[in-house]
């Protein structure tokens, strides 16, 4: 029997995880998966009960589960507490010790909001974009790291971005393979854009090079280009849809995630899956805690609820329960509701909502 660990953690966390899990119960249930669910803590919650974000109990329930659901972690709260157990920790240190090394971030428009992104409806419409980031190496990971007192007195902060040839192609693999089958479904030409800064990083200089060999032996059929990440950064908001599927580390990928998120009217539609060797995987919203909002019923439930789809058609290779949420998803789209961060006050017939309302009217839908 499968299980999956849910962790709401702070902020908006809990909010958004309650909808999610109510989402993911019915389809359980509606399409006979089988599947046990059990819940822990990670981040800001953690630290309140264990004095540490990733405690180890939650760690080995991970490693047992089939697959996790996270919420979001972080907040003012714990700002002040010393760095090496703030709650980010906990989920950089989950994703590396469960080597959930590929992170897929996709940023697909919804025709219903076209008009929340801050784009013209050209610029967008039609837009699906896959962000393959590395998620267990570069810079958030490498070492030496810290922050040093030099011989006058003065601090210094530093970090390594490092990067090894087998985490390249590993990555790399995952890219050209998704592109294949994106190219595939979509009845178009496969591609990939690597994203680097080789000229000016050693690190990225070898991956590009890397990337370069993987396509020539393994992947002639795959259109590969380069870009560097600022001119990507641009570029995403220029033309996003000269993109198809786009590769990069780790902390390129954060920036460029973020990004492309917002190019589809807001960060709360967008879900993630963070995949190891075996396809097991992580699946949790792009967007982080939100702390301002936190406790009012304001949130989006959307990007959690994506998630579950994702989980369910990656992990659990279940497309027609990931679909039917896909489909509620936009079923309520279409009957107008929104929940702030999605609402467009100039457009007709949309009902402001919350996070409750929101979920629920999924849950409607799926029946
Ligand atoms: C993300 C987040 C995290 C990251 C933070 C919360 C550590 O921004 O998942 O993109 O930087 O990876
Ligand atoms: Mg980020």
């Amino acid at each position: 029997m499968a299980t999956v660990l849910t962790l709401a953690g702070d902020g908006i966390g809990p909010e958004i995880m309650t909808q999610a899990v109510a989402v993911l119960k019915a389809v359980n249930e509606k399409f006979e998966l089988g599947l046990t669910l059990e819940e822990g803590d990670l981040g800001g919650a953690a630290i309140d009960r264990a004095g540490v974000p990733l405690p180890e109990d939650t760690l080995q329930k991970a490693r047992a589960a089939d697959a996790v659901l996270l919420g979001a972690v972080g907040g003012p709260k714990w700002d002040g507490i010393e760095r090496s157990i703030r709650p980010e920790r906990g989920l950089l240190k989950i994703r590396s010790e469960l080597g959930l090394f590929a992170n897929l971030r996709v940023a697909k428009l919804y025709p219903q909001l076209a008009n929340a992104s801050s784009l013209k409806p050209e610029i967008i419409s039609g837009l699906d974009l896959l962000i393959v980031r590395e998620l267990t190496g570069g810079i958030y990971f490498g070492e030496p790291r810290g922050i040093r007192t030099l011989e006058n007195g003065e601090q210094q902060g530093y970090n390594t971005m490092v990067y090894k040839t087998s985490e390249i192609e590993r990555i790399g693999k995952v890219a050209f393979e998704l592109a294949k089958i994106r190219a595939k479904a979509n009845g178009t030409a496969a591609k990939i854009c690597s994203v680097d800064k080789a000229n000016v990083l050693e690190v990225t200089e070898l991956w590009k090079q890397t990337m370069i060999k993987l396509q020539q032996s393994e992947y002639p059929e795959v259109e590969l280009s380069h870009m560097y990440a600022d001119n990507a950064c641009m570029q995403l908001v220029r033309d996003p849809k000269q993109f198809d599927v786009m590769v990069t580390g780790n902390m390129f990928g954060d920036i460029l995630s973020d990004e492309a998120a917002m190019l589809t009217g807001s960060i709360g539609m967008l879900p993630s899956a963070s995949l190891d060797e075996n396809g097991k995987g992580m699946y949790e919203p792009c967007h982080g805690s939100a702390p301002d909002i936190a406790g009012q019923d304001k949130a989006n439930p959307l990007a959690t609820i994506l998630s579950v789809a994702m989980m369910l058609r990656y992990t659990f290779k279940h497309e027609v329960s990931a679909a039917a949420i896909e489909q509620a998803v936009s079923d309520v789209l279409d009957d107008g509701l929104r929940t702030g961060d999605i609402m467009d006050s100039d457009e007709t017939g949309l009902t402001l909502v919350g996070c409750k309302q929101m979920g629920e009217a999924v849950l409607a839908k799926l029946g």
